[in-house]
């Protein structure tokens, strides 16, 4: 079920989908091209959007996935500013306290579900704790999240499209409550700063400028979103590799320094996010099929993950590939500002996971349940014994 969006595709590495009118990029160099050339493949897929399907009552402005150069330099700039590499190595401490905690609360309770004890609160308290908002609120963070991300149905590629019209609108009521929420705390900020990461966004300024208070909202969302459910993905993807390979279970057992690349070979075999969109902005020439301008363009970053022109035996979990140069973070200006924080939240949790249990293996009689969508790729419920 994970399988079927990975690895080359019959009609080759770029392939016009008749249906949609767009165009699908599965090859490792051609996707290489497109992350490379934001003036090109340009982030801003709403300029290809038709006007009836675009998002309505709220800005995606400061959306940073969204925006090209030169503002996405800025923003970005601005954000890094307060999301740093101290801010996120500080938080090690934090995160294996979590861990621990979460685990004695699983073992309280009897029965050990991986997504549901650790794998989803885990990222979810990190980030809740870091932006400042309560992390009791992860319910609500949930429900947004499974809106948004459309966890609730089975659907096929074609039905894809065909459903985005009927799921507009309880999108957006996620989103507006979502933003609301989150205006509400930054609001907050700007009277009674605090020592989180929410005051920082709402105090950055870079050449004399600060970010205007719906880009703090919107950069927050983004944070919530990208920062919860793709490291769910990654906890539950790792911990199914380690019970299907067992000899790299034994490998990670016996020296605790090949975790690392673990979870690098899991995040290419299992890329989590496995699917970007860009726009042309012109004309383009890309695995020898041209692409008109204002074209929308999907790039299937797990299919590239396993595409044996650039990975030998891709279809093997082999950590000791290396260099292993997966795009599951992206690749290039947009490559994935919390890259440092999933790898250190992934490195802590299966530290701790083999620290605590004797084998980590799925139960047999409880099966393994998979998220639904073919553009994510992770489990949503992992028994353990
Ligand atoms: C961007 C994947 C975890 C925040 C991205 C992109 C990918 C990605 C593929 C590039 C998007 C594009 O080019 O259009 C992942 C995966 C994760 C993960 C697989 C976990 C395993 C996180 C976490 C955070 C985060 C934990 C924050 C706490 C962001 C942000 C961007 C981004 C802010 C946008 C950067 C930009 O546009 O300049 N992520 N992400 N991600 N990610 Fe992640």
């Amino acid at each position: 079920q994970l399988f079927w969006l990975h690895g080359p595709r019959p009609g080759g590495p770029v392939e016009h989908h008749a249906a949609s009118g767009m165009w699908n990029v599965y090859g490792f160099p051609e996707l290489h091209e497109v992350l490379g050339d934001p003036a090109t493949f340009s982030s801003d897929v709403l300029r290809v959007t038709p006007e009836e399907q675009k998002p309505q009552g709220f800005s995606l402005d400061g959306f940073i996935t969204q925006i090209d150069p030169p503002e996405h330099g800025k923003l970005r700039k601005l954000v890094s500013s307060a999301f740093t590499r101290k801010v996120v190595a500080d938080l090690e401490p934090r995160i294996a306290a979590v861990t621990h905690e979460l685990l004695d609360a699983a073992r309280e309770r009897g029965g050990f579900e991986l997504v549901r004890d650790l794998a989803y609160p885990l990222p979810v308290i990190v980030i809740a704790e870091l932006l400042g908002v309560p992390s009791s609120d992860r319910e609500l963070f949930k429900q947004w999240a499974d809106t948004l991300f459309r966890q609730d149905t089975k659907v096929s590629f074609d039905e894809l499209f065909d459903r985005r019209e009927q799921d507009r609108e309880t999108t957006m009521k996620s989103w507006r409550e979502m933003s609301d929420y989150l205006a509400g705390h930054a609001a907050e900020r700007r009277r009674q700063p605090r020592a989180d990461l929410l005051t920082k966004l709402v105090e950055a300024e870079v050449d004399g400028e600060h970010l205007p208070d719906e880009q703090v909202v919107n950069f927050a969302i983004v944070l919530l979103l990208a920062g919860h459910v793709t490291t769910t993905m990654l906890l539950g993807n790792t911990v199914l590799a380690l019970d299907a390979f067992p000899e790299q279970q034994d490998r990670a057992r016996a020296d605790r320094a090949a975790i690392p690349a673990i979870i690098e070979e899991s995040l290419r075999f299992f890329t989590p996010f496995a699917l970007l969109a860009r726009a042309t902005t012109r004309e383009a020439e890309l695995g020898g099929v041209t692409i008109p301008a204002d074209q929308t363009v999907l790039t299937w970053i797990g299919a590239a993950n396993r595409d044996p022109r650039q990975f030998a035996d891709p279809d093997v979990f082999d950590p000791r590939r290396d260099p292993n140069p997966h795009l599951a973070f992206g690749r290039g200006i947009h490559f994935c500002l919390g890259a440092p924080l999933a790898r250190l939240e992934g490195r802590v949790a299966l530290n701790i996971l083999l620290d605590r249990f004797d084998r980590l293996r799925t139960d047999p009689e409880d099966p393994v349940v998979f998220m639904p969508m073919p553009t994510m790729t992770g489990v949503r419920r992992l028994p353990l014994v």
